[in-house]
Order: C-alpha cells, then structure tokens, then sequence
C-alpha cells in the first residue's frame, strides 16, 4: 500500500530514497539539515514566524525598499500595462519597456556604456564568467568569493586559481605564476563579501590586472546603493534581489561586452526574460536610492553602530558577522535570539567555512536606533565569544 514516505506502494525503498535519507540523517547529526519555515515579511523589518512577530537582522533588503509603496505602486502599474510574464526569452520576444529602462539607468548609475538584465545575479555570473572564459584561459577567484563566481568558474572550463582572501600579494604571486600560460586572465571578486561583510580592494586589484593584462568582474550584490564611492571594474555585476528590494542580476560594461553576453551568456540567451514587474520594482528603487542618498547611507551607520556597542571590529558594510564557530552552537544563540523577538539566522558550513558558523546581522534603514541597541543589549546579555575573520573558504 502506498503512504507519503513510500509512495510506489513497492516493499523496501528505492535507491533514491535510500541516498535521501540516509544524507538527510548525516546533514541532521552535523546540525547542517536546512528547513524552511512560513514567514510573512512586512514593512518597518517585521517577520512574523511561529505566530509571533520579529524584528528581522536577517534580510538583505538593506533599503526596505521591497514594502516602499512607491515601489509597490510601480509594480502594480507595470504589471496592469504589460501583464506578468515576459512570454519567452528575450532574444525572443524582445526587452518590455521596463526593462529596456532599467537597463539604461543601471548603466547611468554604474557609469558605464551599457547594462544586461539577467534571470538573477547567480545565472548573471554563471553566464558572464562563462561566456568571457575558456579552456585556454585562467581565472582568478578569491578564496571567499560567493557560490556563483565558483560555478561560473568551473562552468568555463578555464584553470580556476584561488587566491588568499582580498591578499595582494597571493594574488600578484598566482599571476606571476600562471598568467603567461594562458591567453586571457579573469580575475573574480566581490566589492561587499556577503557572509563576512568586509570589502575588496577593488583600486588595488585593479592596478594588478592591468599590469598583468587581466580582467576583473566585481561582484556588488551587497554594495549596491549602501557603501558609497569605489573604484569601479570593466564588468560590475550585481543583483536586482537585495538594496534594489526586487528580483534578477545584472551586468554593467563597455557595450562591447554587453552585446557580446547578449549573443554568448547562455544564461541568458536560453531563460525566459525578467517579468515586467520585477523590472518596474527594481527600476523605481534605483530613483529613490539615488535621490535619497541620506537614506542610502543609513544601514551602514547603523552596523557601525551596533559593532561599537559590542566592541566589533567597525562595520565595513551593513552586514556584521558574529564568529561563532559550530554549527550547533550558532543555531543555539539564533534560537535564543528568536525568543527575544529578533530573526538572525545561522549560517552554517558549506555556505561558511567548517568550524566559522556565525550569525550574520544584516541592517536595514528600515531599522530604528533602539532597535538596533536592544538587539546588541540581547547578543551581549547572551554572551558570545568570536573568532578572528576568515582568510580561507574550505571548497
Ligand atoms: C555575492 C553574491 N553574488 C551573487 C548572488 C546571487 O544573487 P541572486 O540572489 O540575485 O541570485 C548573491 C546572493 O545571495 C550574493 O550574495
């Protein structure tokens, strides 16, 4: 007879169930099984979960902008104007108008000649690394570098180096060592890191790819709108998902290259285009982050804020790590933290490296003042010991 853990109604399990669940179990007994849990977002950085109400430090809609009305108002109008869905790729069905719009304020913003929207920023960076690398090429990624720039890496075919997190000289040694072996260099980085928070040297691995004739993608998925002026890369990618407060990813460069991804990016050629919707929301955000930059600067004050209550090495960016170093132990001060009225989740190993579980606070100018001292008056009351910054991701 069938039931849901054995659906075939076939005695004893399949292979498949088998591997399922005997991982589940390994995953479970190392405190790194993932669950999803029913939360409904609201505005001012409220979730509710578990039937209580909690202020979120875990979100990366650093703005609010994804409960702003003027941004839902934008929503709304795209989608009665141009319905729900792009209908097919966009080599296909061409780019709706609020996307051809977007495209041409990202690259305003970013300064540069011209933008590409993709699916997200992870299919953006599967595509743009592998689109710009092959076999006969090297890339450079640094050893934090998030999931996507790995991928894109190892998609490309390319010999993928890493190099000693935001580490100079490691950097300046790997080119010495493999740059005249291949034809062209692609060196991967991030202008925010999103699990530690700290920023790359972007000016001075600049200065390194131009000396060794190699060219850097900067990944600003948490650097967007929140951090102020940097130097700025040949390829800048990002995403729409998280200051933008909608959804998809995005590449800013020469239109040389924009054309050239246009044709190559598998990612893009072959997914179906952005929905007008998430164009609209992403596009109307980008108005309101630039001309309220008081605003902008916000969640990043209030992470200084909250690292010199606790005596934290200064905030770098709107999001703080708390080292913890085990898993267990880290879903237990999130645990406790939930049951003062605050979601800081855990991060856990693979997305950390093994024995760094933390909690990573993400502050939001949605946040007030006393939110973020009750919330350093609860980790402190609590009492936690960190660990020093990490150098070095365990791939
Ligand atoms: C550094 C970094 N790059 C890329 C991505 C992927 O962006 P998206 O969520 O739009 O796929 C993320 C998101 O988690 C990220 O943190």
């Amino acid at each position: 007879m069938s039931s849901p853990d054995n659906p075939s109604g076939r005695a004893g399990a399949s292979s498949l169930e088998t591997f399922a669940r005997d991982h589940l179990v390994r995953l479970g007994e190392t405190s790194l099984r993932r669950h999803l849990i029913p939360t409904v977002r609201g505005p001012h950085s409220v979730a509710a979960r578990h039937g209580r109400s909690l202020v979120s430090f875990s979100c990366n809609d650093y703005l609010g902008l994804s409960q702003d009305p003027r941004v839902i108002a934008a929503v709304q109008a795209a989608t009665a104007l141009y319905g729900t869905g792009a209908g097919a790729s966009r080599l296909v069905t061409g780019s709706h108008p609020p996307l051809a719009a977007l495209e041409e304020r990202l690259a305003a913003h970013k300064g540069t000649e011209a933008a590409l929207v993709f699916g997200s920023g992870y299919l953006a960076n599967l595509g743009i690394v592998s689109g710009l690398a092959g076999p006969r090429d090297l890339i450079l990624v640094d050893a934090l570098g998030h999931s996507c720039l790995w991928a894109g890496a190892r998609l490309s075919g390319a010999k993928v180096v890493r190099f000693a997190h935001n580490d100079l000289g490691d950097l300046e040694g790997q080119l010495a060592k493999y740059r005249s072996r291949h034809q062209h260099a692609l060196i991967l980085t991030e202008r925010v890191f999103s699990m530690d928070g700290d920023r790359g040297p972007i000016a001075d691995i600049l200065c390194l790819a131009e000396a060794h004739d190699a060219w850097t993608l900067v990944d600003d998925a948490h650097g967007l709108g929140v951090i102020g002026k940097d130097a700025r890369a040949p390829l800048e990618m990002g995403t729409l998902s998280k200051a933008l407060g909608s959804y998809g990813g995005y590449l800013c460069a020469s239109r040389a290259v924009v054309d050239l991804m246009t044709s190559r990016a598998r990612s893009f050629v072959y997914t179906t285009g952005l929905p007008p919707a998430s164009a609209a929301a992403a596009l109307a955000a980008l108005e309101i982050m630039e001309a309220e930059p008081d605003f902008a600067a916000r969640p990043l004050a209030l992470a200084r804020r909250f690292t010199a209550r606790l005596g934290l090495p200064e905030a770098q960016s709107p999001i703080v790590p708390i080292l913890i170093g085990e898993a267990e132990a880290a879903l237990a001060l999130s645990a406790a933290l939930e049951e003062r009225g605050y979601l800081v989740v855990a991060i856990r190993p693979p997305t950390v490296p093994a024995g760094t579980a933390r909690l990573r606070v993400a502050f939001s100018a949605a946040h007030t003042e006393a939110q973020v001292d009750a919330l350093a008056e609860a980790v402190r009351a609590l009492g936690f010991e960190t660990l020093p910054p990490q150098r070095e991701r365990v791939r």
